[in-house]
């Protein structure tokens, strides 16, 4: 059918993107002729061009029919094969979905680049370092408080107690490989559950349940699971019994919530970044910047990536209407091709595991660096380009793995032996040794988002490392 078409196709992709970095050279010797020097900000294109071109060639090769066009050095569109069933139609926007999506490639490896330094879970020390903390943004995370500003704080404190560490219970790259399994469908089509278990930490969604009767699909393993509110009605019965598999709150905490989580010895967090992102949809991303603040690589399953979906099938339950399969298709496979992800599905699940089309580290280093670079010139910005460059907000806090641990102040018998200490208290010596040189290399300082997506506002804690403590 489309076959030849598809395997002709990269080889004149490629063609073209060695001639389109052949011209930026020349337009960068003939511009550097009249100005006398090559300005790093041709480098920086150069790279960045280059980044892309290799991008062009890393979505040919995976992306199951889809193209990449190249539009600039940081701009690319992303489009599905002439005839794609866009008969989908999007409740939301009252459209079709579109065929093309238009990404900054640039602005996308700066915002998922930061997620692997980041911290992803809400903490006292952020609320009490961030600029209004607690009387603006506590307030926002939770339900029922009856006023949208905490005029007191005491009673903001009693909502959050139960949910709120000292500090950062766990660190960039604390684990190398982690499996984020949605709840697709079709995983009911493959047996990928031995592989996910073997990953280092298993990270589910809301109420999908792991028990043998899905094993050889989803695998048995129970690191992290993310839920919304509504989710604590019934979360007792999904843990089963499960004291060891850590919650982490997407959205708001209750009433109902705090009631559940005085019942269970599960460690129970809310995460930090709650805005939802453009360009993706569904709650598939929240676990994607979960996994990357914890994993060096993270391995998805379960997420409606193949071509031919029509409904938003779950593996465990009817389906049901309300998901945009293309725009998270393409958007995925950018991140796969940006290489945060790895993309495992029953199209893919018969293929070698072969990467090398994906780029490497170091590749990614350098664009990153590029575009930070490009990124602060456009804007007028002279000066270091060091890791703290995007601190807004300094805090300073305890030595590591201090502080009063969550929910010390309301302690039922049930949690005092809970195993929120196994993480919070963790001596700092029984860290991976890749987290141990990341917290080193910066310094004990933690990151954290100031809101939703913007790349520029972190609220930066310092901690005391152990020598100075
Ligand atoms: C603040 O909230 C606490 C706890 O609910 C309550 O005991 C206290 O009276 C409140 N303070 C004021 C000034 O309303
Ligand atoms: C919340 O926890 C902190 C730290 O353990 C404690 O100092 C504070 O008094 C607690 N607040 C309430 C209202 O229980
Ligand atoms: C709970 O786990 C047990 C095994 O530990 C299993 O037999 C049972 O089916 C599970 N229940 C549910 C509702 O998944
Ligand atoms: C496209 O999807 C619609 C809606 O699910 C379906 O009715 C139609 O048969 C599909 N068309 C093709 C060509 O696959
Ligand atoms: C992330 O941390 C590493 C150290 O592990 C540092 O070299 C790098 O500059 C940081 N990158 C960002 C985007 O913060």
């Amino acid at each position: 059918m489309t076959r030849p078409r598809l395997s002709r196709k990269p080889a004149l992709v490629r063609l073209l993107s060695v001639a389109a970095v052949f011209s930026i050279i020349l337009i960068a010797i003939q511009s550097s002729f009249f100005t006398g020097s090559w300005t790093p900000v041709n480098l920086d294109i150069l790279i960045l061009s280059h980044f892309q071109s290799n991008l062009q060639q890393c979505v040919a090769n995976r992306g199951l029919g889809l193209t990449a066009h190249i539009i600039d050095h940081c701009n690319v569109i992303l489009k599905f094969p002439q005839g794609t069933n866009s008969t989908w139609y999007n409740e939301q926007f009252k459209i079709f979905e579109p065929l093309e999506y238009k990404y900054d490639v640039c602005e996308a490896i700066l915002l998922w680049e930061q997620y692997r330094n980041m911290t992803t879970v809400l903490t006292r020390e952020y609320l009490d370092s961030r600029p209004d903390g607690w009387f603006d943004y506590a307030a926002k995370r939770i339900a029922q408080l009856g006023a949208d500003k905490c005029y007191n704080q005491t009673l903001c404190e009693e909502h959050l107690n139960l949910t709120l560490p000292a500090k950062p219970p766990f660190h960039p790259r604390q684990f190398r490989r982690c499996a984020v399994v949605g709840n697709s469908g079709d995983l009911l089509k493959t047996q990928f559950g031995e592989e996910i278990d073997s990953h280092d930490a298993v990270i589910r969604d809301n109420e999908a349940p792991v028990n043998e009767k899905y094993a050889k699909h989803v695998g048995l393993k129970r690191d992290f699971r993310l839920v919304v509110r509504g989710a604590a009605g019934n979360m007792i019965k999904i843990l089963n019994g499960s004291d060891d598999e850590v919650l982490i709150i997407k959205s708001v905490i209750h009433r109902d919530f705090n009631a559940m989580i005085k019942k269970i010895r599960n460690p129970v967090y809310l995460f930090q970044g709650i805005v939802l992102r453009r360009g993706a949809k569904g709650t598939g991303m929240k676990s994607i910047e979960l996994a990357l603040s914890m994993c060096d690589i993270v391995d998805i399953y379960g997420f409606t990536v193949d071509p031919g979906y029509t409904e938003w099938t779950r593996y465990f339950s009817t389906p049901r209407k309300g998901h945009n399969p293309l725009q998270g298709r393409a958007y995925y496979q950018l991140l796969e091709c940006l290489g945060v992800i790895r993309i495992h599905s029953p199209m893919r699940a018969k293929r070698k595991q072969d990467w090398s089309d994906v780029p490497s580290r170091e590749m990614i280093n350098n664009a990153h660096r590029a575009a930070l670079r490009l990124k602060k010139k456009q804007a007028g910005e002279e000066g270091g380009l060091g890791q703290f460059v995007n601190c807004k907000v300094w805090g300073k806090s305890g030595p590591y793995g201090t502080g009063p641990v969550s929910g010390s102040t309301d302690m039922t018998d049930t949690r005092k032996d809970s195993n929120y200490n196994r993480w919070e208290i963790m001596p700092f010596e029984s860290l991976r040794m890749e987290a141990r040189k990341h917290y080193m290399q910066m310094e004990g300082v933690s990151l954290y988002k100031m809101d939703g997506n913007k790349l520029d506002d972190l609220v930066c804690m310092k901690h005391p490392l152990k020598s100075e403590a």
